[in-house]
């Protein structure tokens, strides 16, 4: 492992609360479909993982917006680079996030998403952290409450880099100060 990662969420934990999350999802939403929308790039992981756990039928669609650059602060500019190919009208929808961190993102999603009429709209992160809140952003579906640090792995990167780790690790700040 690098030594600029500390681990913070080993897989077997994240395997574990991946499974609640769909257990809970499949209970909430039984004899109904669910339209998951993964937010690229980062929730890709989460969400071929999240979407093999709920035992209903499932279709899923994904958007991509891009809200911070490069680095590893907000800049509170969120841009569609790529929206989605289907209707969402009468959807019973799921947003599904790597991580809610100040929720300005979600906060611009929440609001676009509802304007097109799904049936209901929820979202799932596997990652919270509420301490860098600046908007009010109530996820329904939470996988862990995690510090207001700098955290790389299982989708999440750093300039492109880590996503691919089946955990999630803390980054250094030297690596990005
Ligand atoms: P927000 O708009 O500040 O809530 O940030 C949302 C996006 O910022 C997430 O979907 C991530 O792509 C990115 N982000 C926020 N915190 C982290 C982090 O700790 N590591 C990696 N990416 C992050
Ligand atoms: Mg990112």
């Amino acid at each position: 492992m690098s030594a600029h990662l500390t681990p913070l969420l080993e897989n077997q934990a994240i395997q574990k609360r991946i499974a609640e999350l769909g257990e809970q999802i499949t209970r909430d939403y039984a004899g109904r479909s669910v339209h998951l929308i993964g937010i690229l790039k980062g929730a890709c992981i989460f969400l071929s993982d999240l979407s093999r756990s709920i035992l209903l039928s499932v279709s899923f669609d994904f958007m991509a917006v891009s809200s911070y650059g490069r680095g590893t602060k907000s800049t509170g500019e969120v841009r569609i680079t790529k929206d989605l190919d289907t209707s969402i009208e009468g959807l019973d929808v799921i947003v599904v996030e790597d991580i809610v961190d100040t929720g300005l993102t979600l906060n611009y999603l929440r609001h676009l998403l509802e304007s097109r009429g799904p049936r209901s709209l929820k979202i799932c992160t596997l990652l919270d952290k509420p301490a860098a809140r600046k908007v009010r952003v109530q996820p329904k579906y939470v996988g862990f409450k995690i510090p207001g640090e700098f955290v790389v792995g299982y989708g999440l990167d750093y300039e492109e880099r880590y996503r691919q780790l089946p955990f999630v690790g803390v980054l250094r700040r030297s690596v990005y100060a």
